[in-house]
């Protein structure tokens, strides 16, 4: 059987909710593996022994996360020859999220098969402009990002699926409206998450299940390293609202996203 494996990164369950549909599907061909890249670690070994390559990730700003970016930089080499789908969520729009990676992976030998954007909820929980949905409305968003991944999963089955975002018109625009502004600032938003020290109670889950080790407890108050990619885990998951990263209030609801409750 073929070898299908999939790199992703995840900061709320949205992507990592739309890989599991995605590999779900392809199994019916593939042997399917799957890594969080946040992990870190060499996968030179699974890259060669695979038939097609699933990278998946949240868009920020139509950047890819600063994990996902470096994971497709440090295994470079091991693109070549390679047939690549790629996965990017959002919660609405992306000019060329998924080709933004994408044009990267060409550039190292990587043939890029397939590239598809994916609706999903928003998980920006402190910011106001966009309300954070459960209940209901992520239901709807969830039932109909299903049907977009099994028509996609079908179209790579038949070697037919699109290629999202690689056309001149997405490009332009996610690079010179939203990338070239985000990228600018994205060192200087690393450093904005906050923990107001009056709400932390210092249980500790926001250290627990930071994909990147940024927090840890000092004198039972949360604090962070510096290392933040800005992910929202931890601003959503926080059972006292006590962190921000954007907004300068805290949260008035958080998004419960499908996989990490
Ligand atoms: C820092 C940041 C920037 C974001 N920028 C965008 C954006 O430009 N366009 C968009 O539609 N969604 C944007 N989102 C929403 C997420 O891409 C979306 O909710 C995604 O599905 C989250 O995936 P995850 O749960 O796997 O982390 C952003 C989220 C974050 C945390």
């Amino acid at each position: 059987m073929k070898i299908l494996t999939a790199f992703y990164f995840t900061g709320t369950g949205n992507t990592r909710y739309i890989v599991d549909r995605l590999c779900g599907k392809l199994s019916a061909e593939f042997r399917v593996r799957t890594y969080d890249v946040a992990r870190g670690g060499d996968y030179a070994a699974q890259m060669r022994e695979s038939d097609l390559i699933l990278l998946a990730f949240p868009i920020y700003g139509s950047a890819p996360p600063i994990p996902m970016r470096e994971f497709v930089r440090a295994h470079a080499k091991h693109f070549a020859g390679k047939r690549v789908v790629i996965a990017e969520t959002q919660y609405f729009f992306s000019g060329d999220g998924a080709a933004s990676l994408g044009r990267a992976v060409e550039r190292y030998g990587g043939k890029v098969v397939g590239a598809e954007h994916f609706n999903m909820p928003n998980n920006l929980c402190d910011c106001k402009t966009f309300p954070v949905r459960n209940g209901k409305e992520l239901e709807k968003t969830l039932a109909r990002a299903d049907g977009r991944a099994d028509a996609f999963a079908a179209r790579i089955l038949r070697g037919k699926a699109k290629r999202k975002g690689f056309r001149l018109l997405p490009h332009a625009v996610g690079r010179y409206c939203q990338r070239k502004y985000f990228l600018r600032s994205e060192g200087e938003k690393r450093k904005k998450l906050k923990v107001d020290a009056a709400r932390c109670v210092g249980c500790g889950a926001c250290v627990g299940k930071c994909p990147v080790g940024n927090l840890v407890l000092e004198e039972q108050k949360a604090v962070p390293l510096g290392k933040c990619v800005l992910c929202y885990r931890c601003v959503n998951l926080c059972p006292r609202k006590a962190i921000t990263l954007f907004g300068k209030e805290p949260p008035s609801a958080q998004y419960k996203g499908p996989v990490l409750k």
